[in-house]
């Protein structure tokens, strides 16, 4: 999100070199002045360097190590290097894995550019450990509703191409090879729409090409979040599934998510934020992002994007000003309204999921039961490789679509082969034992009763196994 649409990177070379002959003519003549005004360099009097942003939360930990612990991940792929730091809060770290509480999931800084978001991430983190307070807001209610939480921050999920930025590219929001690590999620992965940019939307060679997409995935898959919140810059947004096309998901769990981001817009974005599908409310439609993936595959119940910030008279050259305050006084008033925004979301999601969760018979709300799925399975099985041969598995690169492909594929071949094999047997056998083989070809669709004569035995058992992972 946030993806910046200027035309100065799309010209071709031939009129780049003009443009640079006529730069330097002017320059030295100092006649015309086609440069036009230089970025805004970040401001260091509101901004820490990714390295005191760092400090500064592990600082944090350590003054509060009964409520908050930090963790560090790192990942490899091709000689390409990147590592990941996650704070978790839980207001009594004893019940981190208390399975009543909720699970949120937080990422700040994916592209980049949008250095805010790292603040907020700081911002938060603090409010959680009451270092800091919220106006308007007493102490008691917020300890009620952090009670029912663990929250998981990432607070640089980018920190190579947050590095990159910080050395002068101020438009950079990809990783650190040149990767939007917003476009490197599985679900419509490597599409292009007509106006697609590769400085700005680079997807990759292959959905979790990236370390960052892959240690992020894993977080997800072991913390099995109940929310999720990617937070961005670029414009003031609410943004819901899906990314990829230009509608909301059907169905009773999205409708409340809806209403919900549309009170909070009203509450605490006086209205300014676009609210609604991804796809539909931005004007462009993005493929293989993190949300989408959250939502349809990893089946996190709520999953969101937030744009946070965004100043639209920028010029596109402009990145530092385009997506990030760079007075005092707006800086603050977006980490006081965000910071409010994310207290008020925590608790008024989990008032939803408390419904939600009371009205699990009711179908329409199956995204929040979670049941056995080929991805749970698999994802199950690729960790339980993972930690038997300490080390990393390649198979993780091969991208889980194409392994759900190989496994369906795999699934409808031996239901066919077994098909195949009733038939012929009922058909060659009729005569002999005709009553117990015609007992046994039901069987292959895993109603067998105990009561016929046929045993499960006579069957290949791989047969119920596939069955009962088909469910998804
Ligand atoms: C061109 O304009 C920018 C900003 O307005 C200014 O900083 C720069 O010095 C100018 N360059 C020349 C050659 O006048
Ligand atoms: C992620 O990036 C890698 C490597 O650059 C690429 O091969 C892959 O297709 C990308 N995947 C997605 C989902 O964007
Ligand atoms: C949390 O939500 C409840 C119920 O909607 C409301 O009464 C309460 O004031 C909220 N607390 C905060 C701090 O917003
Ligand atoms: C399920 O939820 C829908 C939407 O609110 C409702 O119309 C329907 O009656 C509910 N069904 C049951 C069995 O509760
Ligand atoms: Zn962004």
């Amino acid at each position: 999100m946030g993806r910046r649409r200027g035309v100065s990177l799309s010209l071709p070379p031939s009129l780049l070199i003009v443009l640079f002959y006529f730069g330097a003519f002017s320059h030295v003549n100092g006649r015309i002045n086609l440069t036009g005004p230089s970025p805004t360099p970040i401001n260091r009097d509101l901004y820490h360097t990714s390295d005191g942003l760092m400090e500064q939360i592990k600082a944090l930990v350590h003054r509060h190590p009964d409520k908050l612990s930090l963790e560090k991940f790192s990942g490899k792929n091709k000689g390409y290097h990147a590592e990941m730091t996650v704070v978790t809060y839980c207001r009594n770290r004893k019940q981190m894995h208390d399975k009543s509480k909720y699970r949120i999931l937080l990422s700040f800084g994916q592209h980049g550019r949008e250095l805010i978001t790292s603040e907020l991430a700081l911002r938060i983190l603090s409010i959680l450990s009451k270092e800091k307070s919220l106006p308007n807001i007493d102490s008691l209610s917020l300890h009620d509703i952090f009670e029912r939480l663990v929250i998981k921050v990432v607070p640089m999920e980018n920190m190579n191409g947050r590095e990159l930025v910080e050395a002068g590219d101020l438009c950079e929001r990809r990783n650190g090879r040149g990767v939007d690590l917003n476009r490197n999620w599985s679900v419509d992965w490597g599409k292009k729409e007509k106006d697609y940019d590769p400085y700005e939307e680079n997807p990759g060679i292959a959905p979790f090409s990236e370390p960052e997409t892959q240690m992020m995935r894993k977080l997800c898959v072991t913390f099995e979040p109940h929310i999720w919140i990617n937070v961005h810059s670029g414009m003031e947004a609410l943004f819901m599934p899906y990314d990829h096309k230009n509608t909301t998901p059907d169905g009773l769990a999205s409708y409340r998510m809806k209403l919900m981001l549309q009170r909070l817009n009203h509450l605490h974005c006086k209205d300014r934020c676009l609210v609604g599908s991804g796809g539909g409310s931005v004007g462009y439609l993005a493929h293989g992002t993190a949300t989408d993936y959250m939502y349809d595959i990893a089946r996190v119940p709520m999953a969101f994007t937030f744009e946070i910030y965004g100043d639209g008279t920028a010029s596109a050259k402009d990145c530092f000003k385009m997506f990030n305050p760079v007075d005092l006084i707006t800086f603050n008033r977006v980490l006081n309204d965000w910071s409010a925004a994310f207290i008020a979301m925590f608790n008024m999601s989990t008032h939803q999921l408390d419904e939600l969760r009371s009205n699990t018979t009711n179908t329409t709300v199956s995204n929040l039961d979670k049941f056995v799925s080929i991805d749970d399975y698999l994802n199950g099985y690729l960790m339980e490789r993972r930690s038997r041969y300490g080390k990393k598995m390649e198979v993780l690169d091969v991208g889980m679509q194409e392994i759900r492909t190989y496994f369906r594929l795999f699934l409808l071949s031996s239901v066919l082969l077994l098909l195949m094999f009733c038939s012929r047997i009922s058909k060659s056998s009729r005569h002999i034992v005709s009553g117990h083989m015609a007992a046994r070809c039901p069987c292959s669709y895993g109603i067998c009763k105990t009561d016929e004569k046929t045993t499960l035995r006579d069957l290949p058992t791989v047969n119920y196994y596939y069955y009962y992972y088909s469910g998804y």
